[in-house]
């Protein structure tokens, strides 16, 4: 039996319709229900539910076989992990953003925007404070341009953060770009594209090799 750790929220009903069009089906509502684990009606696979970020936990430490997660928990998390599948769906950004108007003249992309037009040395610049809930992906990005930056950690509402003074700038997931523009911010700069991954823990590639490849193999069907 495969375990398959699923995130809760909204990668729930694509990774779900997903399953369902690979032959997986539930005989519970899953998404309705509060229980945590589901096993498939066929007995070959069991669902367990779980924060979005946690999901390459579960799979790294093979408590699930296999996961779905997006490219932006997994970057954030570092896991070793086997990542074979872009599972087409979730698609959204990761972007620096701030409030609207002042970022600058610089064109979008440019790390001149951050300087604001100065020489690119760390010494010379104050340090920016950045809200975020991928503090590693935040620091990882400032580091790279030089960019003295103090993370601000925040699980979720990150947007509020500049409009209240709590910081300079936002890394933040953008899908619609509806909440930035709602709450007067604008994209600084992409950072990276994400969508939903499949994930596979190494060991269990080896031992359940036949069984993960088969869900492979499916699921490269059903995308196709
Ligand atoms: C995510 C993300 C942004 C928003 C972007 O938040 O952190 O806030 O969605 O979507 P948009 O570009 O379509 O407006 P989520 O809804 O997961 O809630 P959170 O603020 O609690 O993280």
């Amino acid at each position: 039996m495969l375990v398959i750790a699923l995130c809760k929220g909204r990668f729930l009903e694509p990774s779900l319709h997903l399953l369902a069009r690979a032959d997986i089906r539930f005989s519970e509502d899953i998404a309705s229900s509060r229980k945590l684990i589901f096993n498939s009606e066929n007995g070959s696979c069991r669902v367990v539910l779980v924060k979005p970020a946690d999901v390459p936990t579960y799979v790294e430490y093979g408590a699930a076989d296999i996961g779905i997660a997006g490219r932006d928990v997994i970057m954030e998390s570092r896991a070793d992990l086997l990542q074979p599948l872009d599972l087409n769906f979730g698609h959204c950004r990761i972007a620096v953003a701030g409030p609207k108007g002042k970022l600058g003249d610089a064109p979008p992309n440019s790390e001149v925007q951050e300087f604001g037009g100065a020489s690119p040395n760390f010494h010379d610049h104050p340090t920016i404070r950045v809200a975020t809930k991928y503090p590693r992906i935040t620091l990882d990005y400032y580091n790279a341009r030089g960019i003295p930056v103090e993370i601000i950690p925040l699980s979720g509402s990150i947007e509020l953060a500049p409009l209240i003074g709590l910081a300079d700038r936002i890394v933040d997931l953008v899908e619609t770009g509806r909440t930035l523009k709602d709450n007067g911010l604008e994209i600084l700069e992409i950072i990276a594209e994400s969508s939903a991954r499949l994930l596979i823990n190494r060991a269990g590639y080896q031992t359940k090799r036949d069984e993960v490849l088969r869900l492979i193999q499916a699921f490269e069907k059903v995308i196709r």
